[in-house]
Protein backbone atom coordinates (compact mmCIF):
# COMPACT_ATOMS: atom_id res chain seq x y z
CA UNK A 1 0.00 0.00 0.00
CA UNK A 2 1.69 3.24 -1.27
CA UNK A 3 1.72 5.76 1.78
CA UNK A 4 0.01 8.92 1.66
CA UNK A 5 3.34 11.23 1.24
CA UNK A 6 3.91 9.08 -2.00
CA UNK A 7 0.25 9.85 -3.41
CA UNK A 8 0.56 13.61 -2.83
CA UNK A 9 3.74 13.66 -4.64
CA UNK A 10 1.85 11.53 -7.51
CA UNK A 11 -1.06 14.52 -7.50
CA UNK A 12 1.54 17.09 -7.94
CA UNK A 13 3.25 15.57 -10.38
CA UNK A 14 -0.28 14.47 -12.58
CA UNK A 15 -0.57 18.87 -11.46
CA UNK A 16 2.97 19.25 -13.82
CA UNK A 17 1.55 17.02 -16.48
CA UNK A 18 -1.79 18.33 -17.13
CA UNK A 19 0.04 22.11 -16.75
CA UNK A 20 2.25 21.49 -18.69
CA UNK A 21 0.59 19.79 -21.49
CA UNK A 22 -1.53 23.07 -21.75
CA UNK A 23 -4.75 20.99 -20.39
CA UNK A 24 -5.09 23.48 -18.26
CA UNK A 25 -4.30 27.32 -17.82
CA UNK A 26 -3.21 29.42 -14.90
CA UNK A 27 -5.12 28.06 -11.70
CA UNK A 28 -7.53 25.34 -13.39
CA UNK A 29 -8.25 22.55 -13.30
CA UNK A 30 -8.30 19.78 -10.17
CA UNK A 31 -7.05 16.43 -8.92
CA UNK A 32 -8.37 14.31 -6.51
CA UNK A 33 -7.42 10.30 -5.03
CA UNK A 34 -9.75 8.59 -2.39
CA UNK A 35 -7.95 6.72 0.32
CA UNK A 36 -10.87 4.79 1.73
CA UNK A 37 -14.40 5.51 2.06
CA UNK A 38 -14.15 8.18 4.58
CA UNK A 39 -10.55 9.79 3.21
CA UNK A 40 -10.11 11.80 -0.11
CA UNK A 41 -7.15 13.71 -1.23
CA UNK A 42 -7.65 16.52 -3.31
CA UNK A 43 -5.52 20.07 -4.87
CA UNK A 44 -5.87 22.79 -2.95
CA UNK A 45 -8.67 25.67 -4.91
CA UNK A 46 -7.03 28.70 -6.70
CA UNK A 47 -3.19 27.57 -6.79
CA UNK A 48 -1.21 26.96 -10.16
CA UNK A 49 -2.18 22.57 -10.23
CA UNK A 50 1.81 22.77 -12.36
CA UNK A 51 3.54 23.99 -8.92
CA UNK A 52 2.40 22.33 -6.22
CA UNK A 53 4.31 20.11 -3.15
CA UNK A 54 2.86 17.84 -1.25
CA UNK A 55 1.96 19.81 1.75
CA UNK A 56 -0.77 21.92 -0.76
CA UNK A 57 -2.66 18.81 -0.79
CA UNK A 58 -5.53 19.13 1.20
CA UNK A 59 -7.68 15.88 3.04
CA UNK A 60 -11.64 15.78 2.83
CA UNK A 61 -14.27 13.52 4.21
CA UNK A 62 -16.82 11.99 1.71
CA UNK A 63 -18.88 14.97 2.24
CA UNK A 64 -15.74 17.01 1.20
CA UNK A 65 -15.46 18.73 4.69
CA UNK A 66 -11.93 19.23 5.68
CA UNK A 67 -9.76 16.89 7.19
CA UNK A 68 -6.74 18.34 6.90
CA UNK A 69 -4.91 21.25 5.23
CA UNK A 70 -1.99 23.46 5.86
CA UNK A 71 -2.26 26.57 6.25
CA UNK A 72 -3.11 29.00 3.27
CA UNK A 73 -5.12 25.85 1.68
CA UNK A 74 -8.82 25.42 1.11
CA UNK A 75 -10.08 22.57 -1.23
CA UNK A 76 -11.17 22.78 -4.35
CA UNK A 77 -13.75 24.67 -5.23
CA UNK A 78 -14.88 21.49 -7.26
CA UNK A 79 -14.82 19.27 -4.34
CA UNK A 80 -18.98 18.30 -4.72
CA UNK A 81 -18.18 17.42 -8.47
CA UNK A 82 -15.12 14.87 -7.03
CA UNK A 83 -17.37 13.70 -4.28
CA UNK A 84 -20.37 13.21 -6.78
CA UNK A 85 -18.59 10.83 -9.17
CA UNK A 86 -17.10 8.69 -6.01
CA UNK A 87 -20.69 8.08 -4.42
CA UNK A 88 -21.97 6.75 -7.69
CA UNK A 89 -19.25 4.78 -8.91
CA UNK A 90 -17.45 2.96 -5.79
CA UNK A 91 -14.93 1.22 -8.35
CA UNK A 92 -13.69 5.32 -8.97
CA UNK A 93 -10.04 5.76 -6.93
CA UNK A 94 -9.48 8.83 -8.80
CA UNK A 95 -10.79 12.17 -10.20
CA UNK A 96 -9.35 14.38 -12.49
CA UNK A 97 -10.96 17.79 -14.42
CA UNK A 98 -9.11 19.71 -16.73
CA UNK A 99 -9.76 22.73 -19.16
CA UNK A 100 -8.17 20.48 -22.48
CA UNK A 101 -8.20 22.87 -25.50
CA UNK A 102 -9.84 20.61 -28.16
CA UNK A 103 -12.11 18.76 -25.75
CA UNK A 104 -13.19 22.06 -24.38
CA UNK A 105 -13.55 23.07 -27.49
CA UNK A 106 -16.51 20.43 -28.66
CA UNK A 107 -17.91 21.01 -25.19
CA UNK A 108 -18.24 24.91 -25.51
CA UNK A 109 -19.53 23.94 -29.41
CA UNK A 110 -22.21 21.51 -28.01
CA UNK A 111 -20.58 18.92 -29.94
CA UNK A 112 -20.26 15.16 -27.58
CA UNK A 113 -17.49 13.49 -29.42
CA UNK A 114 -19.25 10.32 -30.75
CA UNK A 115 -17.79 10.02 -34.20
CA UNK A 116 -16.01 6.51 -34.27
CA UNK A 117 -12.31 7.66 -35.54
CA UNK A 118 -9.73 5.70 -34.86
CA UNK A 119 -9.50 1.79 -32.84
CA UNK A 120 -7.76 3.27 -29.70
CA UNK A 121 -10.64 5.94 -28.62
CA UNK A 122 -13.29 3.60 -29.26
CA UNK A 123 -11.62 0.66 -26.96
CA UNK A 124 -10.84 2.98 -24.42
CA UNK A 125 -14.00 5.57 -24.44
CA UNK A 126 -16.78 4.65 -26.46
CA UNK A 127 -18.03 7.92 -26.85
CA UNK A 128 -18.03 11.14 -24.70
CA UNK A 129 -21.17 13.03 -23.70
CA UNK A 130 -21.87 16.41 -22.79
CA UNK A 131 -23.00 17.24 -19.19
CA UNK A 132 -25.88 19.99 -19.14
CA UNK A 133 -23.75 23.45 -17.79
CA UNK A 134 -23.50 24.17 -14.67
CA UNK A 135 -22.33 26.92 -12.63
CA UNK A 136 -18.57 25.65 -11.07
CA UNK A 137 -18.85 25.11 -7.24
CA UNK A 138 -22.05 24.68 -7.50
CA UNK A 139 -24.20 21.38 -7.20
CA UNK A 140 -25.22 22.27 -10.62
CA UNK A 141 -22.28 20.04 -11.89
CA UNK A 142 -22.71 17.30 -9.59
CA UNK A 143 -26.24 16.96 -11.07
CA UNK A 144 -25.17 17.38 -14.37
CA UNK A 145 -22.90 14.90 -14.63
CA UNK A 146 -24.47 12.25 -12.29
CA UNK A 147 -27.07 10.87 -15.21
CA UNK A 148 -23.36 9.72 -17.03
CA UNK A 149 -21.54 8.10 -14.33
CA UNK A 150 -23.36 4.75 -14.68
CA UNK A 151 -22.08 5.08 -18.31
CA UNK A 152 -18.76 6.27 -19.03
CA UNK A 153 -15.44 7.39 -17.65
CA UNK A 154 -14.75 10.46 -19.00
CA UNK A 155 -17.58 13.10 -19.99
CA UNK A 156 -17.29 16.61 -21.26
CA UNK A 157 -19.23 19.55 -19.43
CA UNK A 158 -20.77 22.30 -21.58
CA UNK A 159 -19.04 25.17 -21.81
CA UNK A 160 -16.59 24.35 -18.80
CA UNK A 161 -13.76 21.10 -19.74
CA UNK A 162 -13.54 17.42 -19.50
CA UNK A 163 -13.82 15.30 -16.33
CA UNK A 164 -12.57 11.48 -15.92
CA UNK A 165 -12.83 9.26 -13.26
CA UNK A 166 -10.90 5.80 -12.92
CA UNK A 167 -9.65 3.21 -10.73
CA UNK A 168 -6.14 4.71 -10.06
CA UNK A 169 -4.71 8.26 -10.56
CA UNK A 170 -2.85 7.51 -13.83
CA UNK A 171 -5.77 5.54 -15.31
CA UNK A 172 -8.01 8.69 -14.66
CA UNK A 173 -5.11 10.86 -15.85
CA UNK A 174 -4.51 8.81 -19.15
CA UNK A 175 -8.47 8.98 -19.83
CA UNK A 176 -8.23 12.83 -19.72
CA UNK A 177 -5.23 12.25 -22.70
CA UNK A 178 -7.44 9.90 -24.63
CA UNK A 179 -10.00 12.14 -24.98
CA UNK A 180 -8.27 15.70 -25.53
CA UNK A 181 -6.42 13.29 -28.07
CA UNK A 182 -9.53 12.29 -29.85
CA UNK A 183 -10.97 15.71 -29.64
CA UNK A 184 -7.42 16.79 -31.22
CA UNK A 185 -7.80 13.99 -34.31
CA UNK A 186 -11.69 14.68 -34.92
CA UNK A 187 -11.17 18.29 -34.93
CA UNK A 188 -8.37 17.82 -37.23
CA UNK A 189 -10.04 15.31 -39.37
CA UNK A 190 -12.84 18.01 -39.55
CA UNK A 191 -10.66 20.57 -40.93
CA UNK A 192 -9.66 18.11 -43.69
CA UNK A 193 -12.86 18.01 -45.07
CA UNK A 194 -14.17 15.44 -42.58
CA UNK A 195 -13.24 12.28 -41.03
CA UNK A 196 -13.60 9.17 -43.01
CA UNK A 197 -15.52 6.71 -39.81
CA UNK A 198 -15.19 3.15 -39.11
CA UNK A 199 -17.88 1.31 -40.22
CA UNK A 200 -20.44 -0.60 -37.56
CA UNK A 201 -18.78 -3.49 -38.14
CA UNK A 202 -15.46 -2.40 -37.38
CA UNK A 203 -16.47 -0.36 -34.15
CA UNK A 204 -18.43 -4.26 -33.28
CA UNK A 205 -15.32 -5.90 -33.57
CA UNK A 206 -13.21 -3.39 -31.78
CA UNK A 207 -16.15 -3.21 -28.63
CA UNK A 208 -15.83 -7.07 -28.57
CA UNK A 209 -11.64 -6.73 -28.30
CA UNK A 210 -12.54 -4.68 -24.91
CA UNK A 211 -14.85 -7.52 -23.78
CA UNK A 212 -12.36 -9.84 -24.22
CA UNK A 213 -9.62 -7.88 -22.82
CA UNK A 214 -11.79 -7.40 -19.78
CA UNK A 215 -11.27 -3.89 -19.38
CA UNK A 216 -12.62 -2.27 -16.21
CA UNK A 217 -14.78 1.02 -15.94
CA UNK A 218 -18.36 1.64 -17.99
CA UNK A 219 -18.16 1.93 -21.55
CA UNK A 220 -20.76 1.54 -23.80
CA UNK A 221 -19.27 -0.98 -25.60
CA UNK A 222 -21.08 -2.97 -21.97
CA UNK A 223 -24.04 -0.93 -21.55
CA UNK A 224 -25.64 -0.74 -25.27
CA UNK A 225 -28.49 -2.67 -24.60
CA UNK A 226 -28.88 -3.05 -28.66
CA UNK A 227 -25.34 -4.61 -28.14
CA UNK A 228 -26.58 -7.13 -25.92
CA UNK A 229 -29.35 -8.32 -28.34
CA UNK A 230 -26.88 -8.91 -31.14
CA UNK A 231 -27.83 -6.06 -32.68
CA UNK A 232 -25.98 -2.76 -33.53
CA UNK A 233 -23.99 -1.34 -30.46
CA UNK A 234 -24.36 2.50 -28.94
CA UNK A 235 -21.27 3.14 -31.32
CA UNK A 236 -22.84 2.54 -33.98
CA UNK A 237 -26.85 2.43 -33.43
CA UNK A 238 -26.69 5.82 -35.65
CA UNK A 239 -28.13 8.11 -32.90
CA UNK A 240 -24.52 8.53 -32.00
CA UNK A 241 -23.18 9.61 -35.21
CA UNK A 242 -26.03 11.98 -35.94
CA UNK A 243 -25.50 13.54 -32.64
CA UNK A 244 -22.33 14.46 -33.32
CA UNK A 245 -23.16 17.23 -36.06
CA UNK A 246 -26.50 18.17 -34.20
CA UNK A 247 -26.99 19.08 -30.42
CA UNK A 248 -25.64 18.51 -27.13
CA UNK A 249 -29.37 17.55 -26.47
CA UNK A 250 -29.75 15.03 -29.00
CA UNK A 251 -26.95 13.18 -27.08
CA UNK A 252 -29.14 13.59 -24.20
CA UNK A 253 -31.50 11.93 -25.57
CA UNK A 254 -29.80 9.13 -26.76
CA UNK A 255 -28.06 8.37 -23.13
CA UNK A 256 -31.89 9.15 -21.28
CA UNK A 257 -33.03 6.12 -23.98
CA UNK A 258 -30.20 4.20 -22.63
CA UNK A 259 -31.11 4.84 -19.63
CA UNK A 260 -34.58 4.04 -19.26
CA UNK A 261 -33.81 0.48 -20.96
CA UNK A 262 -31.08 -0.29 -18.98
CA UNK A 263 -33.73 0.35 -16.16
CA UNK A 264 -36.28 -1.50 -18.12
CA UNK A 265 -34.17 -4.61 -17.85
CA UNK A 266 -33.15 -4.53 -14.41
CA UNK A 267 -36.74 -4.05 -13.50
CA UNK A 268 -36.57 -0.78 -12.09
P1 LIG B 1 -10.08 25.06 -8.09
O1 LIG B 1 -8.73 25.76 -8.13
O2 LIG B 1 -10.96 25.61 -6.99
O3 LIG B 1 -9.93 23.58 -8.01
O4 LIG B 1 -10.86 25.41 -9.42
C1 LIG B 1 -10.27 25.31 -10.66
C2 LIG B 1 -11.25 25.03 -11.76
O5 LIG B 1 -10.85 24.65 -12.82
C3 LIG B 1 -12.69 25.20 -11.53
O6 LIG B 1 -13.40 24.63 -12.61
Amino acid sequence: MVNEFEIKKQICDIGKRIYNQGMVAANDGNISVKLNDHEFLCTPTGVSKGFMTPEFICKVDENGKVLQANAGFKPSSEIKMHMRVYKERPDVNSVVHAHPIYATSFAIAGIPLTQPIMPEAVIALGCVPIAEYGTPSTEEIPDAVSKYLQYFDAVLLANHGALTYSDSLLNAYHKMESVEFYAKLLFNSKMLGGPKELSNEQVERLYEIRRQFGLKGKHPANVCLNNKNGEKSCHNCGNCHSAASSSASSQDDVIAEITKKVLAQLGK
